[in-house]
């Protein structure tokens, strides 16, 4: 998440992560069917319209889910993935949707803890799950170190990827905050970089751990 030029200012990664994590609504934004665009003022209306005008297709479902830090209730296609509700329905564009086939690790999130595809799994099947995004790393103090130094080490070059990487590290460091080079490849293992990136990831982290330890101020 590169520095933004905005009018005449320039956003930080932590200032537009903050600013996208702000917009996220907590509640739908409208009734609307997603087929015809029929409004109404209820779910229990969207219910009776699909039984109405879309018979046998199957209607959308609600779905909480608690998203860097906020309670979000959506209503949502049953057939979305994470990735997509994240992207459509937040408007969170950290994870990106590099294979779609959960080969690439470019979506990942951490759900409950645990890096996760999000390309990989339907919105619908998580409910009342605890994400974190790439976003909602960015805008915590403590991981600007780990920002910083893959911007030093130009572990990027169209910066696809990076999400990816970085929320797979910011796992690995949650379990081991001083990991050796082969640990850090082998948590890497499963994201891909196809502008040729992969080396620079674990100088990068090697650096973020040293400064994370050190308690100071990263100097790219
Ligand atoms: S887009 Fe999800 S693993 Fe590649
Ligand atoms: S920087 Fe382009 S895919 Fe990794």
């Amino acid at each position: 998440m590169e520095t933004q030029r905005v009018g005449t200012t320039l956003k930080s990664a932590s200032e537009q992560a903050a600013a996208m994590i702000a917009a996220m609504p907590v509640q739908p934004k409208s009734i609307r069917c997603p087929i015809c665009r029929w409004q109404g003022l209820s779910y229990a209306e969207l219910i009776d319209h699909y039984a109405a005008e879309h018979p046998g297709i199957v209607a959308p479902v609600v779905v909480t889910l608690n998203v860097n830090g906020k309670m979000c209730t959506l209503i949502i296609e049953p057939h979305l993935t994470l990735k997509q509700v994240l992207q459509f329905h937040l408007g969170l564009i950290g994870a990106k949707q590099m294979c779609d086939r959960g080969a690439c690790g470019s979506c990942t999130v951490i759900m409950d803890g645990k890096a996760t595809l999000s390309c990989n799994i339907l919105a619908a099947e998580c409910e009342g799950k605890v994400i974190q995004t790439v976003e909602g790393i960015a805008v915590i103090p403590k991981w600007k170190p780990l920002i910083d130094a893959y911007c030093k080490w130009d572990a990027m070059q169209c910066g696809y990827c990076t999400p990816g990487f970085l929320v797979a590290a910011k796992v690995l460091l949650d379990r081991n905050p001083n990991p050796t080079e082969n640990e850090i490849n082998e948590a890497l293992s499963g994201n891909i970089c196809i502008c040729g990136t992969q080396p620079r990831h674990s100088q990068a982290i090697t650096e973020a751990v040293r400064v994370m330890a050190e308690g100071g101020a990263f100097n790219a």
